[in-house]
């Protein structure tokens, strides 16, 4: 499986506390089945803003610390930037990176709030070149509120992804049946730990994550959003791109 969204980077956000920790969950990430993994700090403005080359440094000590304990996952470097109008100078800045400076950029939005800005920084991503995947739509609340809003970026190019410890009820029980719907309607393409040093999800609980995907959309599926799309995403190549299906009201209450 292939990861494209962690915070192992140490002091750099709210993630890994130290090269320890980044390494202890470069171990766990390996036992459970990993191969490769992007380190995705967060890039907030006014709050968290190591730029790449800080990042750089960061991520050679842990490839370093990596090799001497025989951990043998691939390390690459992103950022989750948090929804900004200013993208273009950060990118031009050298303030944030794509997902191993392919054409696919992680981008966060606030939990609450609606979608208000989003369009606008959609098309000025498109503008420049790249492709917004936006992190865990699952635990946004005019998502949860319309499912269906979802296939309106998804027709202009959007992508998503859904964070593991959704399935499993980690951000609660609204975020857990968004979660599965989502994944039932085709509205997911990537599924990612977002890691944060074990909080909230770690990933000694992913063979338990893998089942209820299994279950949800079968194994060819399953693989293409753990595995297949997050590789490609690091080759800089295209996806798979299953249509999104428009979801009738009520249809989906039975789902915890
Ligand atoms: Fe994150």
């Amino acid at each position: 499986m292939v990861d494209i969204h962690t915070h192992i980077i140490p002091g750099v956000d709210d993630g890994s506390s130290d090269i320890g920790d980044s390494i202890n969950i470069l171990k766990n990430a390996e036992k459970a089945g990993y191969t490769a993994i992007v380190a995705t700090p967060h890039y907030i403005e006014g709050s968290y803003i190591a730029n790449n080359n800080d990042k750089k440094k960061l991520i050679d000590v842990i490839k370093k610390e990596a090799k001497i304990q025989n951990i043998s996952i691939e390390i690459f470097c992103g950022n989750e930037v948090f929804i900004t109008e200013n993208i273009e100078n950060l990118l031009s800045g050298g303030k944030i990176s794509s997902i191993n400076n392919s054409r696919y950029i992680l981008v966060e939005l606030p939990r609450t709030g609606g979608s208000y800005g989003l369009q606008s920084c959609i098309f000025k991503i498109f503008s420049l070149g790249y492709i917004p995947i936006i992190a865990h739509p699952e635990r946004y609340s005019f998502v949860q509120k319309n499912k269906n809003k979802l296939i309106d970026y998804i027709e202009q190019g959007v992508l998503f992804q859904l964070n593991s410890g959704s399935i499993l009820g980690c951000y609660g029980k609204t975020a857990k049946k968004t979660a599965k719907i989502l994944l039932k309607y085709n509205m997911i393409h990537f599924i990612a730990t977002d890691t944060h040093s074990g909080k909230s999800f770690s990933y000694d609980q992913t063979s338990e994550v893998y089942k209820v995907v299994l279950k949800l959309i079968g194994k060819e599926n399953t693989d293409i959003l753990m595995t297949h799309n997050p590789m490609s995403v690091i080759n800089n190549e295209k996806i798979i791109i299953t249509s999104p299906i428009e979801m009738k009201k009520g249809l989906f209450d039975f789902i915890k």
